[in-house]
């Protein structure tokens, strides 16, 4: 079948679509330039294992956040394929400096950044929120990949309660690094009441993101220290569960200052929704991505709790055709599990992660079966083979690659197709067993 191609910064995904899945095997998958703001709360390298409360909303979700160099072996042999020297020579200086969980960690994260830029429109915005665990480490990874003079600001978002931790200084502040993608990406200035107080005479806060704070045109010029927005507690009314869920007047916030109605705003590690929560209620259109199947229901949950009278429905997965808005009053999620097929014009005809691509389509597991011997193997163990060889005009195309264990690989060399390779196979198989 003929592949469709869209004009360049076309979106190959519908309004309010939601990805179950790998979020670096769905990025790779969606078009250069279509996306005008993401957001993204990755695990943090806390090395600790969340779940979320029984009997919460999201009971069943959880999530690991400890890393080591073996767990991100994969991500390892992207970040070699995409050989960034920056990249690949801070992930290495942070394992030098900080040890092999934060060269685990960034190896996670630098290949995700990669995708996240390349999918971001020339006046896209991008906020990762982290904390002072990694985010010094962070900072140098995305200067490497968005460039230093895209830096616009490091924003500390500050709160109290929960709670004392222990430290010299107790920390109460997470921080989101904002990287614009060129000079050209455009800013709401956000601006706040002078004095504003609340009738007890302290400031006023969100009280955990019950109440919508309003943004003034006369007001003061917001600075990048957030104080007045509280972190969720347990009875916070938008409070579901999920472990670590944000605030939604964080993220409407960020979507004010770095997008306009109807703009697509991204969360790859989009947990309970909040992101796409807010996108909706600020009426912009979103994709979200989560790898665990509870993302689905405890954000149709809140679509259908926290944005207005609207009844959402899921709907089968469609790609896009034309338009990227749905019409008026069509409300439909469209949960895929399923990775998108770029459509764009400069996609290339052999990706730099095929491997990976290949593996995760060999099953789950450590070891996972050779398409010629059929003998589980791991990772290492496999190379990338020309399906058909190149000797023979095979072309080195994604649909050509594959990935076959060594020893296979040896036997098929560039003389067989994978017919004669499995017919040498079995011949040898018989030959084995006659002489036993
Ligand atoms: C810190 S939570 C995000 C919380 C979110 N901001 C909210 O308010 O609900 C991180 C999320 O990343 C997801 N995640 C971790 N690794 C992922 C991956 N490789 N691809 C997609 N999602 C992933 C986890 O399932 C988890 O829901």
């Amino acid at each position: 079948m003929a592949q469709i191609t869209d004009s360049a910064g076309a979106p190959n995904f519908l309004n309010r679509t939601l990805w179950i899945d790998d979020n670096l095997k769905v990025l790779s998958g969606i078009n250069s330039e279509c996306v005008d703001l993401s957001y993204l709360d990755p695990p943090f390298n806390s090395k600790r294992i969340y779940h979320a409360p029984l009997g919460s909303k999201a009971a069943g979700a959880s999530f690991a956040d400890t890393w080591t160099l073996d767990g991100v072996k994969t991500d390892w042999a992207d970040l070699q394929e995409v050989a960034d020297p920056a990249v690949y020579h801070t992930v290495v200086g942070a394992g030098l400096s900080a040890g092999e969980s934060m060269q685990a960690y960034l190896t996670f994260m630098a290949p995700r950044l990669l995708e996240l830029h390349r999918v971001l429109k020339p006046t896209g915005s991008l906020y990762l929120h982290c904390d002072p665990t990694a985010s010094h480490y962070l900072k140098q990874l995305m200067d490497c990949i968005f460039g230093r003079t895209n830096f616009r600001n490091e924003i500390v978002w500050s709160y109290s309660g929960g709670g004392v931790p222990r430290g010299a200084f107790a920390r109460k502040h997470d921080i989101i690094l904002f990287y614009a993608r060129s000079k050209d990406t455009p800013f709401n200035i956000l601006r706040r009441p002078y004095g504003e107080h609340n009738k007890t005479g302290r400031r006023a806060t969100d009280r955990g993101g019950t109440r919508k704070l309003d943004y003034h045109p006369d007001g003061a010029h917001m600075t990048a220290v957030w104080g007045d927005i509280k972190p969720l507690v347990n009875w916070s009314s938008e409070r579901t569960g999920w472990p670590t869920q944000k605030p939604l007047a964080l993220l409407r916030r960020i979507i004010e200052a770095s997008s306009n109605p109807g703009d697509v705003v991204l969360d790859p590690f989009a947990g309970c929704g909040t992101a796409c929560i807010a996108a909706e209620q600020l009426n912009r259109q979103w994709v979200g991505i989560d790898i665990d199947t509870k993302a689905t229901e405890v954000t149709m949950d809140r679509l259908a709790r926290e944005c207005g009278d609207n009844t959402y429905t899921i709907g089968d997965y469609e790609p896009r055709q034309g338009k990227l808005a749905l019409a008026d009053g069509d409300n439909r999620v469209f949960v895929n599990q399923n990775p998108p097929v770029r459509t764009d014009p400069d996609r290339p005809t052999r990706s730099p992660r095929i491997r990976t691509i290949r593996w995760h389509e060999l099953g789950t597991g450590e070891r996972r079966p050779c398409p010629g011997c059929d003998r589980p193997k791991y990772f290492d163990d496999f190379d990338l083979d020309h399906i058909q060889p190149r000797a023979k005009g095979g072309l080195d195309t994604d649909d050509n690659l594959q990935l076959l264990c060594s020893s296979c690989n040896r036997i098929k060399g560039q003389r067989f197709t994978m017919t004669e390779l499995r017919q040498r196979l079995q011949t040898e198989y018989l030959r084995e067993r006659t002489n036993t």
